[in-house]
């Protein structure tokens, strides 16, 4: 009987990503995944770091399952319990040490090794009854995880595929966390890529989302043995595959400002199947900030890509990420962030209060700012995203988009769609389902969705 498999999953599209080859890699091992955690055998948390309420989130998840490992033994059972993600490779001993009954701590660069690691959990199990197994592996190898997992795709994508083509950073911001999670910059060859694209594509999926920490600093080797960057990849993906669905889709996160390069910014004008949408975070919008963060560009650079984006693409939609309350940011300093969301005119964005991360720069910094202050300037900065956003959704009301839907949405009978411009669109038609392809006419915006009605008979099965 094949064991079950249930992921939780925490954080960023990487560790979707990555749960997604958990169990492709767990697969051969029997391990079947399971959408309820009751029944399963093995539990794998996949966790996220990036600020201290996410690191938080692994301990009480942890306690749920201390419970029920301890019912499954005392039934003759067991449940295997693993940590992965970016808490692990940042805290794997002092998991151990708080949460002893844990069997296995993995990092994001040894994932290719969890047949080895349960293995070793399990001779282990054998001598120390009651507790977990203590295994730890949080080596970063010399060469990519991704050249060791295996190719078979244990979960059918659905109608977005995720694809990682870019891992780790080496930006060193001086608030963030992943360049010591993950591991420096590597950039898969395009021939992997290609092939997984294509994997993807003829398995349902009818978008691909190209994914890495710092996606646009992809610099890989291209099949002609040159290195090619992203623009360039794009561009041989769409040319590759457009023919397998008319309306076939690429998309790309997340970018650093420094590294969109004009090969990229021209894919936007070039490249009919990537989508009118940019992620591209700046967290400040105050050069004095910009520089205490160890971005390398100021707000001008920023603004000045903008420009050439929209030259490009005149209705590419943007969002972006900020951070209120970083060490030393002042009242003209945030003043400086506000201006830049007014100079650009966001479609959404996220915004975060600093959180001080063990082990950055930031967090040993003098002129750590009040929690009153940040929380103050979040609400301010909030306020004027959601007034952008609405007017940028209200502005979509009686156009027609395609739209693909994705999921159920909140309310029964719902489901939810993504617009080329990333909005969410929420559809009540009985006659719609997960995956169709279609055109709709946009009856309602808000902050943070659209609705839509059907237009006519444009229904395509993806
Ligand atoms: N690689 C991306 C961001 C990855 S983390 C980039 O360079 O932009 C996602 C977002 O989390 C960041 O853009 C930032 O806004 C936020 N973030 C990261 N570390 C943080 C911290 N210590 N406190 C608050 N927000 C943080
Ligand atoms: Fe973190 Fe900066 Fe790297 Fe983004 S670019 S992952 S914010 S260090
Ligand atoms: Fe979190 Fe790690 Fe992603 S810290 S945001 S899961 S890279």
């Amino acid at each position: 009987m094949a064991k079950k498999l249930f992921i939780k999953t925490y954080g960023c599209q990487m560790n979707v990503y990555d749960s997604a080859r958990m169990a492709d890699v767990l697969a051969p091992l029997g391990y079947a995944k399971t959408e309820t955690p009751d029944d399963a055998d093995m539990v794998i948390i996949n966790t996220c770091h990036i600020r201290e309420k996410a690191a938080e989130k692994v301990f009480s998840e942890l306690g749920h399952w201390r419970i029920r490992k301890a019912e499954a033994r005392e039934r003759g059972g067991d449940v295997t319990i693993a940590v992965a993600g970016c808490v692990a490779q940042a805290e794997g001993e002092e998991i151990h040490a708080r949460a002893p009954f844990v069997d296995l701590v993995v990092g994001p660069q040894a994932y290719h090794r969890l047949p080895e690691l349960l293995a070793k959990a399990e001779r282990h199990r054998a001598l120390a009854s009651g507790k977990g197994s203590g295994v730890l592996d949080t080596e970063f190898p010399v060469e990519s995880k991704f050249d060791h997992l295996p190719e078979q795709v244990a979960t059918p994508p659905g109608p977005v595929g995720f694809l990682a083509i870019q891992e780790g950073c080496d930006k060193f911001c001086t608030f963030c966390v992943v360049p010591y999670t993950r591991g420096a910059e590597y950039s898969r060859p395009a021939a992997a890529v290609i092939a997984e694209a294509e994997r993807l594509i003829d398995a349902g999926a009818v978008e691909v989302a190209l994914l890495g920490q710092n996606v646009n600093a992809w610099h890989g080797e291209g099949p002609d043995g040159k290195t090619w960057s992203l623009g360039r990849l794009l561009r041989e993906l769409n040319d590759r595959f457009a023919h397998k669905h008319p309306k076939l889709r690429w998309r790309y996160t997340t970018s650093h400002p420094r590294e969109m390069d004009d090969e990229l910014i021209a894919a936007h004008r070039d490249v009919a199947g990537l989508m009118p949408f940019l992620h591209l975070p700046i967290q400040s919008g105050s050069d004095a900030i910009l520089k205490a963060m160890n971005r390398g560009h100021r707000a001008e650079d920023y603004l000045r890509i903008v420009g050439k984006l929209r030259q490009a693409r005149p209705d590419i939609a943007l969002t972006s990420d900020f951070i209120t309350g970083f060490p030393g940011e002042s009242d003209r300093d945030f003043e400086a962030t506000l201006q830049l969301v007014r100079d650009v005119g966001f479609a959404q964005a996220y915004s975060f209060k600093y959180s001080p991360r063990p082990g950055t720069p930031g967090s040993l910094m003098p002129q750590q700012v009040s929690d009153a202050v940040s929380t103050e300037r979040l609400y301010a900065l909030q306020a004027l995203l959601q007034e952008q956003s609405a007017a940028f959704n209200r502005a979509c009301v009686g156009r027609s988009m395609d739209v693909l839907v994705e999921r159920p949405g909140r309310q029964p009978g719902q489901l939810l769609g993504r617009s080329p411009y990333m909005q969410s669109v929420v559809l009540n038609d009985p006659a719609v389902k997960i995956g169709d392809f279609i055109t709709v006419t946009v009856t309602d915006g808000h902050a943070n969705s659209l609705f839509g009605d059907v237009a006519g008979a444009s229904r395509e099965a993806a």
